[in-house]
């Protein structure tokens, strides 16, 4: 079925949207802010800006768009990531040793590109290309949050240690999070107890509705009776786990978890300081630049690995929601929060007034939440034909699932049904927790 001209614009609306919002991101950087890359898991934001271009032009301009003419042919091997099925790419920590090409080459690049999408959506393209453009789309809106965290971590490695931007408001300061409280939950229908569908099963007519190949296809599980927090894990509630020697007590600890945090001397979450002149004794790196913890305190507590956030549930007497008790959840939930648009670039404590005291705060938006599930193909999963079937199917090991974004997700890119994932050690995206536990 072929897109008419309304939907083709307003796909273009929505690319260009995506494509300023990269762009708004990085007006306070500076050429040499978008050259750092500052741990293995980050990217130079230059990069960034160049490979979401690169992804359109290799699966969309140049396979939809007769006798394409590239930007530059070396841009197909240069900038591609991890697509194996494409060719040799260069190894990623050489990524921060691109000065050339030039950023102003990486600008006409995606300038070049932009045109390219223009012109392909006026002449009718087949429905093929549009999925790809929305995939593309989608692409292009988690390299923004890869940005956002890569940044983060090139400033906290930078002697001077810059805020990304402006100061803080006083968010956390005036706050505080209501007592956490137990919602119940008991899944499942009349002749059918603890049996829920899960996933997505997408509509090929419906080339706008947008889900990951990992989403798919939808299906039953069982759940037995749950109950789910209300709101986040805060920071005040992660120093009590500390202040009890958490980091020290092998017994709440996950063995891979424990050789983890013994190599890399955790005792706290990335980017906590020691600070004798904080009341709280600590403070935190953000992108608004160094707080003091009693500042954020109420705050949802973030950048902690699996490891962290399972050693202080099993700490607390609790554990981790599985992916599917979180998703049976957040299906019921809307997808707002403080998510990238709201621009607070940090999670923000819960409201002491909920607007509905049977639902749970803060399921979208401020951090993503570790669940207790590997990441796995679902029953019947089929990864997307040819080398975008790299795109997240090869990852299916030795990684947990992550879920309800952060607050440097943007808006239209988060649902119920998404699955990030990270292997367990990953501290460096703003995820967090939210504590579970058995019976209803
Ligand atoms: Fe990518």
């Amino acid at each position: 079925m072929l897109m008419h001209q309304p939907q083709t614009a307003s796909l273009l609306t929505r690319f260009r949207a995506v494509r300023s919002a990269t762009m708004h991101f990085i007006a306070p950087l500076s050429p040499e802010d978008l050259m750092v890359q500052s741990c293995p898991e980050a990217s130079p934001v230059k990069w960034h800006l160049a490979h979401t271009s690169w992804f359109f032009e290799t699966f969309v301009l140049s396979e939809f768009i007769a006798a394409y003419k590239p930007f530059n042919p070396d841009f197909r091997w240069l900038f591609n990531s991890y697509y194996k099925a494409l060719g040799e790419m260069p190894e990623k920590k050489l990524r921060a040793s691109f000065s050339r090409p030039s950023l102003d080459q990486i600008l006409a690049y995606r300038e070049y590109v932009d045109q390219g999408i223009a012109r392909l959506l006026d002449q009718t393209p087949e429905d093929e290309a549009l999925r790809r453009i929305v995939l593309g789309i989608q692409h292009e809106q988690q390299h923004l949050e890869l940005a956002a965290t890569d940044i983060k971590h090139a400033f906290f490695t930078n002697p001077l240690q810059p805020a990304y931007t402006g100061t803080p408001e006083a968010h956390g300061r005036t706050v505080i999070a209501p007592p956490m409280s137990w919602l119940s939950y008991a899944p499942g229908f009349p002749g059918r107890p603890g049996v829920v569908d899960v996933g997505v099963t997408p509509d090929p007519a419906a080339i706008e509705s947008f889900a990951f190949d990992n989403e798919t296809p939808r299906h039953p599980v069982y759940l037995s009776p749950f109950r789910l927090a209300s709101r986040l894990t805060t920071c005040a509630e992660f120093l009590a786990f500390m202040d009890e020697d958490g980091y020290n007590r092998p017994e709440l600890w996950l063995s891979e978890g424990w050789d983890t945090a013994q190599r890399e001397g955790w005792q706290a979450p990335l980017y906590w300081r020691r600070d004798s002149t904080a009341r709280a004794g600590w403070r935190v790196f953000t992108l608004h630049g160094w707080q003091a913890l009693e500042d954020l305190s109420e705050s949802p507590v973030c950048h902690l690995s699996f490891f962290e956030a399972d050693a202080f549930a099993r700490w607390n007497g609790n554990r981790l929601p599985t992916e599917f008790e979180w998703e049976f959840v957040a299906a019921q939930v809307p997808a707002h929060g403080n998510l990238l648009e709201s621009a607070t670039l940090h999670p923000q404590a819960a409201t002491s007034i909920p607007t509905d005291a049977a639902q749970p705060q803060q399921i979208f938006g401020d951090v993503w939440e570790w669940t207790s599930s590997p990441y796995t193909g679902y029953p019947g999963y089929k990864a997307l034909p040819g080398a975008l079937g790299e795109y997240n199917g090869k990852f299916m090991s030795s990684q947990m699932i992550l879920r309800g974004g952060s607050c440097v997700t943007p808006e239209s890119h988060i649902r119920a049904t998404y699955r990030n994932f990270f292997h367990p050690a990953t501290r460096w995206q703003f995820s967090g927790l939210r504590l579970a536990r058995d019976g209803a």
